[in-house]
C-alpha cells in the first residue's frame, strides 16, 4: 500500500485517503450506476445522487441502520476495484464516505487505484455556519450538507442566535423569531437530509451575551438596567445580557432547550457562552453550571465556546476553543473533551494553506510562527498580536484533582456571516474548507495542496452542491487581469474599518460606531463577490519562480488600467490597485528598480498579494 504522501503527483482525492493500492487505470462512463446486490434505504438514495459513472456497486455493511450519526461510529471503509467495485464498511457512515471518494475519482483523470483503505483521523469534523447575523436559507444549507458530504466532513453546526437575529421559529416563545427564521418542520427535514450523508447536526443557543434579538422581544430579560433595547444592526460585542436570577429568563431557557433537544436527535447541544462582557465572570459561569445541568436533565451533552472554562463548568462540558490554541491545551488538561476551532475561522480571508498548516493534535508554534511571518498577513499583523495577547485561559485545576485529561474530539470552521449573505456562503466556505476537512480526516499533510483543492471543486461544481460561476469576472470580463489578482485584506480588518481597527490596537473603547459595516449594509461590491484567495496570483506566483515568460500576465495588468476608465463607478476604490498592478508589471517587465512590497497594499480593503512574490524575487 502507498501511504498518502506517496500520492502527491496524482491529484485526485480529498481528504487524501490513508492507504491506496495502484492498479490498472479506471476507466468511468457517463452510464447509470447499477446496484449488484441490495442495500439500504439511505445507500440507495446516496448511490442514485452519485454522478454516472457506469459503475456495478456491491456495499456491504455489517452494522444495521441507524437514524443518525452519533460521535463515535465508525466510518472507515475498504473499497475494491474490479468489474464490480466494492465497499466493505461496519456502518452506512463509512460506505457514504466510500460514496464520497467514488465521486472525487470519478472526475479525476484516469485514477490508477486497485484498492482503498481508509478511516477519519477525528470523530469531529465539523463546519459552523452562522445563521444570524445573514439569514442562509435551507436550499443553501442543503446545497452545504451535499458539500460536507464531498468533503467527508460530519458535523454541521448551526449558530442559530446572535444579537441581530433569533433563527428559530419557537412553539414557546414564537415572539422571539427574526422575520426570516427556520421551522421546527425545516430543521426536521434539515437533520434527516443531513443523515442521509453521514452528517450530525448541532444546534446552538449563544447566552447569556450576543442576546440583542432576544431581548428586543422580552426587555424584561435583560441583566441591569431596563433599558429599550431594539433589534441590533450593528456588528461587534454588545454588553446586553440575560439576567439568570429571574425565575422568567430560567424558564425561556429552559423551555427553548427543550424545544431544540426535541427538533435535533444529535447527543451535542451549545449553549455559547462567548463574549460575555455584561455579565461579571462567576454569574456567567454559575449560569452555564445550570444551563449545562438542564442539558444533561434533557439527556444532552452540553457544548460551549472556551470562554466557558471555569473551576464550576461541569466535566460533561465539551469545550469549543476558539481563542486561540492554548485554549485546547488548558481544557484538555483540566479534563474538559474539546473540539478546535481557532486556526480554522473562515471568516478571515485566509488563504487555504494557513489553515492547513495548523494540526489539531500537535504543538501549534511553529505554524504560529509562520502566521505571523506569512506576508500576505503583513498588514494585521498588530491585530494577530493584540488578539495573542489579548485572551488569557484560566489557570484550572490538574489532571489529578479530576482524574483524568480531556479528549480532543476533532476540529471545526466557523463561517460568522457578518460579512457573508446566503449568495456569497459557497465561494467563503469551499475556497479553504477542503483544506481543513483533509487536516480532520487525514493523519498527515499532503502535498498538491491547491491542485487537488481546485480539481475537486471542479467536480463538486458539476454535481451543482457550490455555486462556481466566475461571478465578478463574468461581469467585469475587461477587467479580469486587474479583480482575479485582488484579496480582501485580512483578519477583522474589513469588518473593524481603519479607524476601530487602529482604536482597538490602542487598546481604545468607544470606536464602535466608526465601524463600515452593520447587517443591512449590502454585500454587493467587488470586494465581497471576490474570493478570498487569488489563485491567479499563485499561478503567477508559480509562473515567476520558474522563471516562465510573464509576459501574458503583464500584458494584462498593463491592460486593465484602461479597461477600468470605462466604470467610473469603481474608480474611487480601485484606481489606486489598479495602478499599482500597472507598476508591478514594469518591474516584473524590467522597466523599473522600484521597491515591490508597498505595491502589494492595502489599498482600502484590497490587497495585492502579487507584488509579494515579485519582491521576493529580486
Ligand atoms: C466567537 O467567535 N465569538 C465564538
Amino acid at each position: 500500500m502507498a501511504t498518502a504522501d506517496q500520492l502527491t503527483t496524482r491529484p485526485w482525492l480529498m481528504p487524501q485517503p490513508r492507504d491506496v493500492r495502484p492498479g490498472p487505470p479506471l476507466a468511468f462512463t457517463a452510464t447509470p450506476n447499477v446496484l449488484a446486490q441490495d442495500t439500504t434505504p439511505r445507500l440507495e438514495r446516496a448511490v442514485r445522487r452519485l454522478p454516472p459513472l457506469g459503475l456495478a456497486l456491491r456495499l456491504n455493511v455489517r452494522t444495521r441502520p441507524k437514524p443518525v450519526p452519533a460521535l463515535d461510529d465508525a466510518a472507515d471503509y475498504r473499497l475494491r476495484f474490479g468489474a464490480v467495485v466494492t465497499v466493505d464498511a461496519d456502518s452506512e457512515w463509512g460506505a457514504l464516505a466510500a460514496l464520497a471518494t467514488l465521486a472525487q475519482l470519478g472526475g479525476a483523470d484516469s485514477p490508477a487505484i486497485a484498492e482503498i483503505h481508509d478511516a477519519p483521523r477525528f470523530p469531529w469534523r465539523g463546519l459552523m455556519i452562522d445563521t444570524a447575523r445573514h439569514f442562509i436559507s435551507v436550499p443553501t444549507l442543503k446545497r452545504t450538507l451535499d458539500a460536507m458530504w464531498f468533503y467527508k466532513l460530519n458535523v454541521l453546526h448551526l449558530h442559530l442566535t446572535d444579537d441581530q437575529g433569533f433563527r428559530l421559529r419557537s412553539n414557546a416563545y414564537p415572539d422571539l423569531a427574526s422575520t426570516q427564521a427556520y421551522s421546527a418542520a425545516q430543521l426536521r427535514d434539515l437533520v434527516a437530509c443531513a443523515a442521509d450523508r453521514g452528517i450530525r447536526v448541532v444546534p446552538e443557543l449563544d447566552m447569556p451575551g450576543h442576546v440583542h434579538s432576544w431581548l428586543s422581544a422580552h426587555p424584561e430579560w435583560a441583566l441591569g438596567d431596563a433599558e429599550t433595547i431594539a433589534p441590533s444592526r450593528r456588528f461587534g460585542v454588545h454588553k446586553a445580557a440575560l439576567d439568570p436570577a429571574k425565575p422568567a429568563v430560567q424558564e425561556a431557557v429552559g423551555a427553548l432547550l427543550a424545544e431544540l433537544a426535541e427538533i435535533f436527535p444529535d447527543e451535542f447541544l451549545h449553549f455559547g457562552g462567548d463574549e460575555a462582557v455584561g455579565i461579571e465572570r462567576n454569574a456567567q459561569a454559575l449560569f452555564l453550571r445550570q444551563v449545562a445541568g438542564k442539558l444533561q436533565a434533557l439527556g444532552k451533552r452540553p457544548l460551549g465556546w472556551d470562554e466557558c472554562l471555569h473551576p464550576n463548568l461541569p466535566q460533561a462540558t465539551t469545550v469549543q476553543v476558539w481563542r486561540g490554541m492554548g485554549g485546547r491545551d488548558v481544557a484538555l488538561q483540566a479534563g474538559f473533551d474539546c473540539i478546535v476551532s481557532a486556526p480554522y475561522y473562515l471568516d478571515l480571508f485566509y488563504p487555504a494553506d494557513v489553515h492547513y498548516a495548523f494540526d489539531p493534535a500537535a504543538d501549534y508554534r511553529t505554524a504560529e510562527a509562520a502566521m505571523f511571518g506569512n506576508p500576505r498577513l503583513a498588514h494585521v499583523r498588530e491585530g494577530l498580536g493584540w488578539m495573542a495577547d489579548s485572551f488569557a485561559f484560566p489557570d484550572l485545576a490538574s489532571p489529578d484533582s479530576h482524574g483524568r485529561s480531556g479528549r480532543l474530539l476533532g476540529g471545526e470552521a466557523c463561517m460568522w456571516s457578518e460579512l457573508v449573505t446566503d449568495e456569497l456562503l459557497d465561494c467563503r466556505v469551499w475556497s479553504r474548507m477542503p483544506a481543513i476537512a483533509e487536516r480532520l480526516w487525514s493523519a498527515e499533510q499532503s502535498d498538491a495542496l491547491y491542485e487537488r483543492l481546485a480539481a475537486t471543486r471542479r467536480t463538486l461544481a458539476r454535481l451543482g452542491a457550490i455555486d462556481e460561476d466566475r461571478g465578478v469576472l463574468d461581469s467585469y470580463p475587461h477587467l479580469a487581469p486587474l479583480l482575479e489578482m485582488l484579496e480582501p485584506v485580512k483578519w477583522y480588518r474589513r469588518l473593524l474599518g481603519e479607524s476601530a481597527y487602529q482604536a482597538r490596537l490602542n487598546g481604545l473603547g468607544g470606536s464602535e460606531a466608526t465601524r463600515p459595516y452593520d447587517a443591512q449594509t449590502p454585500l454587493n461590491r467587488i470586494v465581497d463577490r471576490i474570493p478570498p484567495e487569488s489563485l491567479a496570483s499563485r499561478r503567477a506566483e508559480a509562473d515567476l519562480a520558474s522563471g516562465a515568460s510573464m509576459r501574458h500576465w503583464t500584458a494584462g495588468w498593463r491592460r486593465q488600467r484602461a479597461a477600468l476608465d470605462d466604470h467610473p463607478a469603481l474608480l474611487p476604490e480601485l484606481l489606486a490597485v489598479s495602478d499599482a498592478l500597472v507598476e508591478i508589471a514594469a518591474i516584473v517587465d524590467g522597466e523599473s528598480s522600484a521597491d515591490a512590497a508597498p505595491l502589494a497594499g492595502p489599498f482600502g480593503e484590497y490587497l495585492l498579494p502579487i507584488a509579494y512574490a515579485v519582491q521576493a524575487n529580486r
